[in-house]
């Protein structure tokens, strides 16, 4: 199927939360995790604003749909993905694949160092297909402090800690 991904406008923002609660229905496959399908996500405004200041990819589907997106922004010298979805109707095709790699083009046109991000160890769509595009689990001391602030804010939403990991793709 063909798709194309491109930098998010102001006018793609309506269509954004519609796509992060669907994407979140994935987590219904975790008994655990099921709170997370139901969780509030950003509103229509919030997503103006993001797509105003921070880095905003969506992908659009053959006919034109939105289908997903990835939001992430600058930190000191790294691109942290702050957040990733695609439509359960889309999943499964490549497009989460094609929002990363846009991700780690922009940071590397940029010449940033590394693209960072928070995720759940054990999900074959989380952390194992990261490492599958070439990001490495962070411990203890390697792990710079805008992902341990992460990890610490997402304890505080109720995630469960031991469940997640931060990662980086370090940029040559
Ligand atoms: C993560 C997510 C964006 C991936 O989107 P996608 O369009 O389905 O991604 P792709 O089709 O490119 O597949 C990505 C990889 O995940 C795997 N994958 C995707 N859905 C999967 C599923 N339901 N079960 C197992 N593996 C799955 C694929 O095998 C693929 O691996 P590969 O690229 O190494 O072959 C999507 O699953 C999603 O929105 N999930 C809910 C929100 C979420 O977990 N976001 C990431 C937060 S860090």
């Amino acid at each position: 199927m063909t798709f194309i991904v491109r930098r998010a406008s102001p006018a793609d923002a309506a269509a954004l939360p519609a796509i992060e609660r669907s994407a979140a229905e994935l987590f219904r496959l975790d008994p655990a995790l099921t709170w997370l399908a139901d969780a509030e996500v950003p509103d229509v405004e919030q997503h103006v604003q993001a797509i105003e200041q921070k880095c905003v990819w969506v992908v659009e589907s053959a006919d034109r749909q939105l289908a997903g997106f990835l939001r992430a922004l600058v930190i000191d010298d790294q691109l942290h993905v702050e957040e990733l979805s695609v439509s359960q109707d889309f999943q499964g095709q490549g497009m989460g694949r094609a929002l990363v790699l846009a991700a780690i083009e922009q940071a590397r046109r940029m010449q940033l160092h590394a693209v960072t991000l928070t995720t759940f160890r054990g999900l074959p769509w989380n952390a194992p297909f990261y490492q599958r595009l070439g990001f490495a689990l962070l411990n203890g001391q390697a792990t710079p402090p805008h992902l341990l602030s992460a990890l610490q804010a997402e304890i505080a939403q109720g995630f469960p800690g031991e469940r997640r990991c931060a990662m980086n793709l370090p940029l040559p």
